[in-house]
């Protein structure tokens, strides 16, 4: 059975004061939410990595970070790699938010160099993908996400593929109060889960947790969270209040 995981992606926002009142928070009210099946994690920003994790001890709640570099270490000022994430035992990355692709230029070569160094060093990539307005409105929006997924993901072995979480964002729907609706959400979902399908087989394809995000809100999750294809949210904006994001969680239900 596939995982459900609702991650909160905290971009750059909050002090570290703050962070560590919103960690104790979620902390607090979701223990008893996160059970069996269901994952909860922080992507924070990366110099609130380790204290959060240090505060977060053996709670549920998990942290991960919100990108890596495509290398190991080196003469590349202000990077972090997989293998500092690795030494500091987090878990999860995000990598490839359409923010990410906008303004820094990530490209499907690239991702596919960084979804390698995550994998080697044992972190759970959480990848997203995800159609601009105007590919929405021109009709090709299956053909440019099937692309982005393949770029980044297809060289993978089907062990590698295993480890993966897909994050499906339409660009339109990131920070805009426009979510998709539950049945845009689910068709998206259904074709990138066919289209791992072509390449991995169905059983493998029906272990890939994907993941909607784009103004997930705790009054949308729960009929997000219960199409058939779609196993949580990454969360932005309502993840940096600590009530939204537990009612997000307790959508999943
Ligand atoms: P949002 O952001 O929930 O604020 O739309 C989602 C994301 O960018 O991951």
């Amino acid at each position: 059975m596939r995982q459900k995981i609702v991650a909160g992606n905290w971009k750059m926002n909050k002090t570290l004061e703050e962070a560590k009142i919103l960690t104790a928070e979620v902390m607090g009210m979701v223990a008893d939410e996160v059970k069996g099946n269901t994952s909860v994690v922080l992507c924070v920003p990366s110099p609130y990595l380790l204290p959060l994790k240090n505060q977060l001890g053996n709670s549920s709640v998990k942290i991960g970070a919100q990108n890596c570099s495509e290398h190991d270490w080196g003469a590349y000022t202000g990077e972090i790699s997989a293998l500092m994430l690795k030494s500091m035992e987090i878990p999860y990355v995000i990598l490839g938010h359409s923010e990410r692709r906008q303004y820094f230029g990530e490209d499907g070569k690239l991702l596919a160099k960084k979804i390698d160094k995550a994998l080697a060093a044992s972190l759970t990539p959480i990848f997203c993908c995800g159609e601009p307005l105007e590919i929405r409105e021109a009709g090709t929006h299956e053909k440019l996400v099937k692309q982005q997924v393949e770029e980044a993901l297809f060289h993978l072995s089907t062990d590698a593929l295993k480890k993966i979480v897909i994050a499906y964002e339409p660009v339109w729907a990131i920070g805009t109060g426009k979510t998709a609706t539950s049945q845009q959400a689910q068709d998206m979902h259904a074709v990138i889960r066919m289209h791992l399908a072509s390449k991995y087989g169905e059983q493998v394809a029906s272990e890939i947790s994907i993941l909607y995000g784009g103004s997930v809100k705790a009054d949308n999750a729960q009929e997000l969270f219960s199409c058939p294809d779609v196993d949580g949210g990454l969360v932005g904006g309502a993840s940096l209040k600590s009530r939204e994001f537990v009612d997000i969680v307790k959508g999943m239900k």
